[in-house]
């Protein structure tokens, strides 16, 4: 069921509150998602994006209890992704003449998602769309997260719509930043920028500055996953200058995988010569094989310093390991350092692989790394631990 967030807006989304993965299997949702879709009522109606398709039939039949659909004069779509635009197929079959707003880039996607030729209206930054007492202005932001995304904002109620951008994966009934627990709202508002956004950060700070120079007054943000941001909208935007700011806080991340134990107990008593050291850093030890992908990126955009550790195996590092080098990769953080370690048998390139990624991945590498012949005896123990007091350099 929608709910009226104004005279003019109505909220007509889908929470999804069994949403444990998105993205197929790249983004874990702890705590659900929505799909926000508004409907505007002004002398025409709006509608600004729609849901995922699984959800089609129970979107159309909500949006029939608020309105004819009919009645519908224009369709905004801020961004083709499909969680987003899954519903036009059924929607189209109702208004198939119906305008859909979006950028260029948004028409060609959307072309290539559904193979229909609806009728497209590409718009651009700048463009103004006269509803009757109310405007709606775009602005493309493209790669935040697609090349195809843009915002929308409507004058008069002064909200802006930002689709994906200030989003967080978090199913609520309560639907308001001011009524939600702060807490659970800034760590899913946090991990959705650090595993989706942060390689765009550079085009996120141009985007606020470009916004801002537009001295548009925000009342209200109303992203297209999570809840709505109407208490002091212009929080979200200041933490997104911090994020998009090489974010680090005092923080060691140490991720590693280990098959009989040796590298974890490497990691452990590294950590304990870091903290030996220096009783302010925050460490953290995460096992990449048994803990959530997406959560060890959150820790690692919150480091100023991440090691990684892997047994060596077949020449090579643990899955893993590889698949956590490959995110990191793919997320291009600006400003960390890094350095690895691992224990290894006989040929032993772990260490010197996860350096050599690391490095590709824009780290300063603090030290070589530091590896250990099979099972670590005390003295090998007391080697880590000297690794660990020589990383809290890397802190200062
Ligand atoms: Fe929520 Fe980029 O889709």
């Amino acid at each position: 069921m929608g709910f009226r967030i104004n005279d003019i807006v109505t909220w007509i989304g889908k929470i999804d509150w069994e949403l444990k993965k998105f993205h197929g299997d790249e983004y874990s949702t702890h705590k659900g998602s929505s799909y926000n879709s508004y409907l505007i009522r002004d002398e025409k109606v709006v509608l600004i994006d729609t849901v995922w398709e699984p959800f089609s039939r129970e979107f159309i039949i909500n949006l029939k209890k608020e309105i004819d659909i009919k009645e519908i004069d224009y369709i905004v779509i801020n961004h083709s992704e499909v969680d987003h635009s899954g519903a036009l197929v059924e929607l189209m079959k109702e208004i198939p003449n119906t305008p859909i707003y979006c950028t260029k880039s948004g028409a060609k996607i959307l072309r290539g998602h559904y193979h229909q030729d609806w009728n497209f209206v590409e718009v651009k930054t700048g463009d103004i769309l006269d509803i009757g007492e109310h405007k709606l202005t775009f602005i493309e932001a493209s790669m935040l997260h697609w090349p195809d995304t843009m915002f929308t904002y409507l004058s008069g109620e002064n909200i802006l719509f930002s689709n994906d951008g200030f989003g967080q994966h978090y199913a609520s009934e309560f639907m308001y930043n001011d009524k939600v627990d702060q807490g659970e709202l800034y760590q899913e508002a946090l991990k959705y920028y650090a595993n989706i956004l942060t390689p765009f950060s550079k085009q996120v700070l141009n985007k606020i500055e470009e916004i801002s120079s537009l001295n548009l007054p925000i009342d209200m943000i109303c992203p297209s996953h999570g809840i709505i941001w109407r208490d002091d909208p212009i929080q979200i935007i200041n933490k997104y200058i911090e994020w998009a700011s090489e974010y680090k806080e005092n923080q060691i991340t140490i991720i590693y995988d280990s098959m009989w134990n040796a590298t974890r107990r490497m990691a452990e008593c590294i950590a304990e010569g870091i903290t030996s050291n220096n009783k302010e850093v925050v460490v953290k030890i995460i096992n990449s094989a048994k803990s959530d992908k997406n959560d060890i990126i959150v820790e690692t955009f919150k480091s100023k310093v991440v090691l990684i550790g892997s047994s060596t195996i077949n020449n090579g590092v643990l899955s893993s390991t590889a698949s956590v080098l490959e995110m990191i990769k793919g997320l291009k953080f600006k400003g960390k350092k890094g350095a690895a370690f691992g224990s290894y048998g006989w040929s032993g390139e772990a260490t010197k692989l996860i350096t050599e990624e690391l490095k590709k991945s824009g780290f300063e590498i603090i030290s070589p790394g530091t590896r250990e012949l099979w099972n670590p005896d005390e003295e090998a123990l007391n080697r880590c631990r000297d690794f660990g007091k020589l990383i809290t350099e890397a802190l200062n």
